[in-house]
């Protein structure tokens, strides 16, 4: 019965069908939402998704469609490039470096992309897609519809899970289809973070539906027997009336599951063509799906006339059917195509994929597209197929680790053992693997790297060492990374050799990672002894780098940490690029140092230059961790954009990688640098994030940074009890022991302002003088600046206004020393407020105004407010009275409850949450004593008369 269910258009799916059109509304309204259909295989969701479009298309919007196929799950970014390929045509509208992203994968476009793009960089590129969606969505709403991702590469499915995290701004509805047992985690893992979420699952039809898909042409009684055998499936009942004779199918498969039987059926189908269609039909499957005629003659060796004459005949067979790209052919059913692959022979697949290969080759077909069929075709040994492969890894490597690794591990299974090449492509292995976040088998691969490496290269044996003891610090094993490490440095006959050196510094690292700062002082001393004695410039330039960090960590004596410093800075100067390319984590511990040593330029230099170093030579581990060590860098040159955006990338760059412990630290900086920034709630949402990576990631150094900034953020958002709470739980008790003790006092200065918050002056006090003792071992300007910023607010809050004010001053003058703008700018502020208090109201105004303009220039937006705040208040021209206690910004609080507004209107007016808005008011009326919104609007008004 050729034709049934094709005639009838859709049986059923009434409420799917509604769902669908409503997510189109919901698109007409410029609502972004997402939709995706899951099912058995056959049960309508390529029909539904094909309904849709043809809807969206029918109201004028633009419509993207991409598939994902079976055969070709390795290629990566297949669906997405099928989906957006024609709009990838027209990039007028991106900037030259998203052209350029976007040129690497959409082929033809004549590259033109960045070539040494990290891997930890992919983000570039999903979001040079979401502006080309943006830019497609700008002229009408867009329907992108991606079906089959259960076939989905890890590339593509990565970058979808992007787009769904950052929605285009512009009205795009994802329409996504997947089977249902088989979708790949990544994929429900998006989708189960997604809010606008609508979930279709496909169930079988009913009897009365599949009644209707199979007509009146098929007699009742063998209606009921299909769909016994078919248990409703529409694909599975047309597939069986198809086949005529159910029994005799169902013989032919020997009584197996229905989809063996269809299998079977499909077989049956197949195996009544003529010999000269069929294996044309066959070199179809191999080249694609949808397939371009022209590439099928040439696999299959025959003239294209002929395949075109073929082609209208497996078309009057419905075996394939026109795709909607002009020119090109689909298979009627992914099954289909599948059956058709599995019935030719192997030896056929192999010639086939091999003239696919070359077939491409003379079109200059992608690498991506060519390695797919050398994979499937190349014999054990063949150099030219190794080379490809290699080469196809190497250029994937950046934007499709998963892909890349995929294509190293071909040419590696196709060298022959002890082939020299092993060696060489072991390492970009193991990089791919990492990148993609297979810690395991990146292990395992350097491992194999290291066992190949002869005895004789001790240093490059001792390097390798190294690597894999990073990755079982990443993988939470810091047992094993010092096992090893101690074991390969026994092994070493020569114990003052540059091999044992190198093995020091790593247990020196090891160290600093179990916290144990004293130890990683010691060692990286001694190893900079041996280093120089050796005359070896890279492992001097790291140990000494790593020493200076050491000496800071310390906090025990000033010229001694300097001394150290400066000698690391001048070994790193001295290094060429390509020498710092072979240590570029000396510069992450150089910049570390320098901006603890409150040498902030010379820092942000060095984290600059390790940056380009780490990124053209595709150390991507380093990479990031110098990305957050820049942010750090900048927040204390008071760039906080530059900051953000550093703060940001690195965030971005660790959730590629997988790794949590790197997505602590980048979390942790973003929140610190949104509470500088004035953006509490943006901050409060990077902690939670840190901290959930925190809860995920494996025990790491800087243990306490993420409880420390979400501690500072909520001082911020009125919530200093919590804010005390973490701190003293999370950073080692009172002495802040899990912190190194040269940084503790910036810790204690936020311990003094939560509890000034909580109306506590003598505890704020308390703490301060437990930081001036720390402050005194290593007395660096602007440590003891904060401790006296602190100290102005805890006399300002003691009624000491002329103490408040010299010790802001000193503070301001301290940070200006220090070249800590933003700093010089908030202790300025704190002055302003002593002045004021102290009557001295002109010049409170003009170093008000002052702080002002330096904090907007930071882009310090919640501090510019509190400033303007202030200056507010001295037009005003009076005191608070009894509204003393209360900080600016719960003044601000109070003011606007008085003016009747709700906590809503509130939390708009000064952008915070509603939460925000009701910690600060419970904490009004706990400072006030009163226990209602009308009495607070009184206290207000008193306040006012008062003045
Ligand atoms: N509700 C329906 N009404 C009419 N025909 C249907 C219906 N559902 C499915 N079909 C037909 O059944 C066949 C299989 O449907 P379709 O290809 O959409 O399934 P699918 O869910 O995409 O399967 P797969 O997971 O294998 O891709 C198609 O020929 C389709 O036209
Ligand atoms: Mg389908």
């Amino acid at each position: 019965v050729p034709g049934v269910g094709e005639q009838v258009g859709i049986v059923g799916r009434d409420a799917e069908l509604r769902a669908l059109h409503g997510a189109l509304d919901a698109l007409a309204r410029g609502e972004s939402p997402t939709v995706v259909l899951h099912g058995e295989p056959g049960t309508g969701k390529t029909l539904l998704l094909r309904e849709l479009r043809d809807a969206a298309r029918g109201r004028g919007y633009a419509v993207a469609s991409g598939t994902a196929t079976e055969l070709e799950r390795s290629v990566p970014f297949r669906p997405v490039v099928d989906a957006l390929e024609e709009f990838g045509q027209d990039l007028g509208g991106l900037a030259p470096a998203q052209r350029a992203e976007l040129s690497a994968v959409f082929p033809g476009h004549g590259g033109g992309a960045r070539g040494g793009i990290l891997p930890a960089e992919r983000y570039l590129l999903h979001d040079a897609v979401r502006r080309l969606l943006e830019l497609v969505a700008a002229d009408a709403p867009l329907v992108l519809a991606l079906d089959d991702l259960q076939w989905a590469d890890e590339a593509s499915l990565e970058l979808l899970a992007h787009t769904m995290r950052r929605r285009p701004r512009a009205p795009v509805l994802l329409a996504l289809a997947h089977r249902s047992r088989e979708a790949p985690p990544p994929l429900l893992d998006a989708l189960t973070r997604d809010d606008a979420l609508t979930e279709l699952e496909l169930r079988p039809l009913s009897p009365d539906e599949a009644d209707e898909l199979l007509g009146p042409g098929v007699p009742a009684p063998r209606r009921r027997a299909l769909y016994a055998e078919s248990g409703g499936n529409p694909f599975y009942l047309t597939e069986l009336a198809r086949a005529g004779d159910v029994a005799a199918t169902a013989g032919a498969a020997g009584g197996g599951t229905v989809p063996r039987t269809v299998a079977a059926s499909i077989r049956c189908e197949l195996a009544r063509l003529p010999e000269c269609t069929r294996l044309a039909l066959q070199a179809a499957a191999v080249s694609g799906d949808p397939f371009e005629p022209g590439l099928v003659a040439e696999i299959a060796e025959v003239p294209r006339d002929r395949v075109l004459e073929v082609l209208d005949d497996l078309q009057a067979l419905e075996l394939v059917r026109p795709a909607e790209s002009p020119g090109r052919f689909r298979f009627r059913h992914p099954i289909v195509r599948r059956a058709v692959y599995e019935s030719s022979g192997d030896g056929f697949l192999l010639a086939a994929h091999a003239r696919a290969a070359a077939a491409l080759a003379r079109r200059d077909g992608s690498l991506a597209a060519r390695a797919h069929h050398v994979e499937r075709s190349a014999l054990p040994g063949d150099d030219a197929a190794i080379e490809l492969l290699s080469e196809a890894g190497r250029t994937g490597a950046g934007r499709a680790p998963a892909a890349a690794a995929r294509w190293f591990g071909a040419a590696l299974r196709l060298l022959p053992d002890g082939d020299g090449r092993r060696l060489e492509l072991l390492v970009p292995y193991a990089t791919a693997l990492a990148a993609a976040g297979r810690v395991d088998e990146c292990r395992a691969a350097l491992i194999e790297a290291l066992d190949l490496l002869p005895e004789q290269l001790e240093l490059a044996r001792a390097r390798l060492t190294g690597l894999v003891a990073g990755v079982d610090h990443m993988r939470g094993e810091p047992e094993a990374a010092r096992a090893l490490l101690v074991r390969a440095l026994a092994e070493i006959e020569d114990g003052d050799s540059a091999a044992a050196c190198a093995l020091r510094l790593e247990l020196a690292l090891d160290h600093w990672l179990a916290n144990d700062w004293r130890e990683m002082a010691g060692a990286a001393r001694g190893v900079l002894a041996h280093a120089r004695a050796l005359g070896d410039r890279q492992l001097e330039a790291e140990a000494a780098a790593l020493a200076a960090l050491g000496e800071y960590y310390l906090g025990r004596s000033l010229p001694d940490a300097e001394a150290a410093l400066a000698e690391a800075r001048l070994l790193l100067d001295a290094l060429p690029d390509h020498e710092l390319a072979g240590c570029v984590r000396a510069a992450l511990f150089l910049g570390q140092a320098a901006f603890g040593m409150e040498q902030h330029d010379a820092a942000a230099a060095v984290l600059r230059r390790g940056i380009d170093v780490a990124r053209s030579t595709g150390q991507e581990y380093w990479f990031v961790a110098l990305l957050s060590a820049r942010a750090v860098a900048e927040i204390w040159r008071g760039r906080l954009p530059l900051a953000q955006e550093h703060s940001e990338a690195a965030a971005e760059a660790s959730h590629l990688l997988g790794n949590d412990q790197m997505l602590v630290a980048a979390h942790s900086v973003l929140t610190w640098t949104l509470t500088l920034r004035g953006d509490v709630d943006g901050a409060l949402a990077s902690a939670e994030a840190a901290r959930s990576a925190f809860g995920r990631a494996p025990a790491s150094a800087l243990g306490w940074l993420p409880h420390c900034t979400f501690a500072a953020a909520l001082v911020e958002a009125g919530d200093p009890d919590r804010a005390s709470a973490v701190i003293l739980s999370q950073a080692g008790g009172e002495d802040l022991s899990a912190i190194e003790p040269s940084f503790r006092v910036h810790w204690y200065e936020v311990l003094a302002r939560a509890d000034l918050a909580r109306g506590r002056p003598e505890e704020a006090a308390a703490w301060l003088e437990r930081a001036e003792e720390l402050a005194a071992a290593l007395p660096l300007e602007g440590r003891v600046a904060e401790l006296r910023r602190a100290g102005a607010e805890v006399a300002l809050a003691s009624a000491l206004p002329e103490d408040a004010a010299a010790l802001a001053r000193e503070a301001a003058d301290g940070f200006r020393r220090c070249r800590q703008p933003l700093d010089a700018a908030r202790a300025e502020l704190v002055l302003g407020r002593a002045l004021a208090a102290a009557g001295e109201e002109r010049e409170a105004t003009r170093v008000l105004l002052g702080a002002r303009e330096q904090l907007a220039a930071c882009h310090a937006d919640g501090l510019v407010r509190d400033a303007e705040r202030e200056l507010g208040e001295l037009r005003e021209d009076g005191g608070a009275g009894e509204l003393a206690a209360l900080t600016s910004r719960e003044l601000e609080v109070a003011g606007l409850v008085a003016t009747g507004m709700t906590n809503r209107e509130i939390a708009a007016r000064l952008v915070l949450s509603d939460r925000t808005v009701e910690r600060h008011l419970a904490r009004i009326f706990a400072k006030l004593g009163i226990g209602s919104r009308a009495a607070l609007a009184a206290a207000v008004e008193r306040g006012r008369v008062a003045r």
